[in-house]
């Protein structure tokens, strides 16, 4: 490859990939993203012996049997499977938002941050964003207050309001039910709509202790991941109405998400969904110890100021301070500290600007975790030795 001329900028291509720096010998602990987990053997038993038909056609019994369970599940009338979390934010936005008309969401949420503004360019619409407190809600009369004025000529309409749950960015928080209830009245009263993007909707109800119908009950619609901590390789599920569902499958089909023997990638998701240990719902709790246990360990750290209560899911978020108490503003601290982590075996990334941020997940048990927790106290000794600044680890929550 042409070596760049000296003095001319990267491409914006050039660190597209979120991979780690250090070659690793041995299997690394990857905690970047619950994305990562790997299908279990009877997920891929089941897409080898799946019964397939042509989808688009509307007869894959496999993806039938997926969309009917999902919608029971989570008590809605219909259900949709579709490739991924945003193609279900898409649809979902679609099939309710006019052009022209407004989102209503929180600051840093998914559909803003990392959806490519689909919602401008695909969607038509505006977003318009309101702060979280530290238990990752809008307050509620912020939430009234960003409403427009349906009888101002000049103003969008308001037309939906989208809530992560969890809500990941307060170290993703599960939102109890009552939440979803004041979010759905609110948005009713004014004749807008409820969308959960609940990528880790299943990381809610188990840390919750209740079950997803009870959580959406409110919701007009909701998007799920099966490809996140379910550990199925891809896809996630839309669920809403009838009359919303035929509409999200007409949003899927003009983005080109229309597939055919896609059974193949259903068939993990029925496994998934099963109730009990047969299935990957149950489990999450797992995942939310390891995550306690991690973040209580690094917790004791010298220079520690991470609260562990607040980990009552699968995210571990975390800061490395600069001098005794002051927060560093150096990223490059960061950076020292996430390439030493892996030259450790250990893979974590830098979620928003200084935080870091470890998932747990189905490829992660308690011996990785101890073997993080020794990495990290190995990384912060190294970082601490190559700067002469002090390290500590620091709560990363409301961000
Ligand atoms: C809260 C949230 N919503 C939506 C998505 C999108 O999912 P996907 O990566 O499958 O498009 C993610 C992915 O990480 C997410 O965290």
């Amino acid at each position: 490859m042409a070596a760049r001329p000296a003095g001319r900028p990267a491409p914006p291509w050039a660190g597209w990939r979120y991979t780690m720096p250090v070659p690793m010998t041995e299997r690394p602990v990857d905690l970047r993203s619950d994305t990562v987990t790997q299908p279990t053997p009877e997920m891929r038993r089941a897409m080898a012996e799946a019964e397939l038909g042509d989808d688009v056609w509307g007869d894959d019994p496999t993806v039938i049997a997926l969309e009917e369970r999902a919608a029971e599940l989570t008590g809605k009338e219909g259900a949709l499977f579709v490739a991924s979390g945003t193609m279900g934010n898409l649809v979902s936005l679609m099939a309710h938002v006019p052009r022209g008309g407004e989102i209503l969401t929180h600051q840093g949420a998914h559909s803003d941050q990392h959806e490519t503004a689909n919602h401008a360019v695909v969607v038509g619409a505006s977003m318009r964003l309101v702060a979280w407190d530290p238990d990752g809600r809008m307050e509620l009369d912020a939430v009234r207050e960003a409403f427009r004025d349906p009888s101002d000529v000049h103003q969008p309409i308001t037309s939906i309001i989208v809530q992560e749950n969890t809500h990941s960015d307060s170290m993703a928080q599960p939102l109890p039910a009552s939440y979803v209830g004041e979010l759905a009245a609110i948005a009713h009263e004014r004749g807008a709509k409820l969308h959960i993007d609940g990528a880790r909707l299943f990381n809610a109800v188990v840390a919750l202790g209740t079950t997803a119908s009870e959580l959406l009950a409110d919701a007009d619609s909701a998007s799920f991941c099966l490809s996140k901590g379910l550990a199925c390789p891809v896809g996630s599920v839309v669920v809403g109405s009838r009359d919303f569902i035929w509409r999200a499958r007409r949003a899927r089909k003009l983005l080109g998400g229309g597939m055919r023997q896609v059974g193949v990638l259903a068939a993990p998701g029925l496994v998934a969904l099963r109730d009990g240990p047969g299935g990957m719902i149950q489990r999450l709790a797992e995942d939310h110890a390891n995550a306690r246990r991690l973040g209580e360990a690094i917790a004791e750290l010298p220079g520690i100021e991470l609260d562990p209560r607040r980990i009552s899911t699968n995210f571990v978020l975390f800061r490395i301070h600069g001098r005794a108490g002051e927060r560093a503003d150096d990223r490059r601290l960061t950076r020292l500290f996430l390439e030493r982590l892996a030259t450790n075996g250990v893979w974590m990334i830098e979620y928003t600007r200084d935080v870091i941020r470890a998932v747990t997940h189905y490829g992660v048990d308690v011996a990785d975790i101890d073997r993080t927790i020794a990495a990290t106290r190995a990384a912060l000794d190294d970082v601490r030795e190559m700067t002469p600044v002090a390290v500590a680890v620091a709560d990363g929550g409301a961000t």
